[in-house]
């Protein structure tokens, strides 16, 4: 079977270092390991539109950030498809068919819906589209034959929908044309769900709390400084908790034992740091400067490439070109599969002619 990845993002602002270690360092990873056929990564304007109906403008602007975001991370469009969802018109089509495979009572129960309706405070006036996008989403991934999806936590509800309408089709009309996803989740747990440098649960741009990948250096010193630590930590010698400080949990996601030798020689590893901070003796504004010396080793070379994509912005717009189209291909070329199974291939299908012709004829 082809090994096929295909993940994306919706345009609805910059990428911050959640989105980096929650899925795009392993987007990276995964593209330079060789081990898949096809990579795509998809910019789901459509899906940001299903609750920014009346802003296309500000899914217009965050496409190419996004696409910006992607190169600079070092997404390379020599081995990934990067496309844009609404140019997939077979996206729709397929979407408008998996319609009749789900109840409107699986919909209501999708987790990640439920809590997404709450913070856009819909109450009873939820777009029809915004309820049905995992829907989308699952013709998203199946119209690639995607095995995998490497995703946030916050998808695993996506998935699993996705999932059982692979299972559906198969049982109602082939099982040859659809392949079952499964998801990919980063291997540090703490990249599952960075929080946000308030230590809120979540890094969003609505609560002011992100770091984005294209902050400049001192926007991060900056954040890093006021950052939230551990409030009862407040003279030096005092003991300090490491569990819930999102100093230390930025740590986790971002340190490499090799940074000590380069930034902080007095210790060896991350846990050195956290035994010393947790007897006492280790203050904040220490912990915060080598936090800061760590994300820049990662977040600089992304702003310098950047940069350099910044300069020749119809370039990025090539490359979003050439992923369409092959993304269209491939599209195009499942939906006739997809046509055929359900038997609405009307004009494809010789043997429909035939038999409809004998039928009348013998009537
Ligand atoms: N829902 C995803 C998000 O909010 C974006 C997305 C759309 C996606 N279609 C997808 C992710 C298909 C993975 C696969 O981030």
């Amino acid at each position: 079977m082809r090994k096929v990845i295909l993940t994306g993002d919706r345009p609805t602002g910059k990428l911050h270092i959640g989105h980096y270690v929650g899925s795009l360092r392993e987007r990276v990873r995964l593209q330079n390991s060789g081990e898949y056929d096809d990579i795509f990564i998809m910019i789901a304007d459509a899906q940001a539109l299903t609750d920014n109906a009346d802003n296309p403008e500000k899914v217009r602007q965050n496409i190419i950030e996004v696409a910006l975001d992607y190169l600079s991370c070092g997404i390379d469009p020599k081995k990934v498809h990067i496309f844009i969802q609404s140019e997939i018109q077979e996206l729709c089509e397929l979407t408008f068919y998996y319609m009749n495979l789900v109840t409107v009572s699986r919909l209501t129960r999708n987790p990640t819906v439920k809590s997404e309706i709450k913070m856009r405070e819909f109450e009873s006036s939820i777009p029809v589209g915004f309820m049905c996008y995992p829907i989308s989403q699952a013709a998203d991934i199946t119209l690639f034959k995607a095995d995998t999806v490497p995703v946030g936590e916050d998808q695993l509800p996506m998935l699993e929908q996705a999932r059982e309408i692979v299972r559906s089709f198969g049982n109602t009309y082939s099982d040859d044309v659809l392949v079952e996803p499964k998801a990919l989740l980063p291997s540090n747990k703490t990249c599952l769900r960075l929080p946000g440098t308030d230590g809120k649960a979540k890094m969003s741009k609505s609560l002011g709390n992100c770091i984005y990948l294209s902050d400049s250096a001192k926007d991060v010193k900056t954040k890093v400084m006021s950052m939230y630590t551990d409030p009862d930590h407040i003279r030096v010698e005092d003991p300090g908790k490491v569990e819930g400080n999102t100093v230390f949990t930025y740590l986790d996601a971002f340190c490499k034992d090799e940074h000590f030798e380069m930034f902080w020689p007095d210790y060896k590893n991350l846990q050195e740091v956290k035994d010393h901070y947790m007897r006492g003796g280790l203050g904040d504004v220490k912990v915060k400067k080598f936090l800061i010396k760590v994300l820049e080793d990662e977040l600089a070379p992304i702003r310098a490439e950047r940069e350099k994509w910044e300069q020749d912005i119809p370039a990025v717009y090539d490359v979003l070109r050439q992923g369409t189209e092959y993304a269209r291909e491939v599209g195009r070329k499942t939906m006739a599969e997809v046509k055929a199974a359900m038997k609405i291939n009307y004009f494809e299908d010789t043997e429909l002619i035939k038999q409809q012709a004998e039928k009348y004829k013998n009537k």
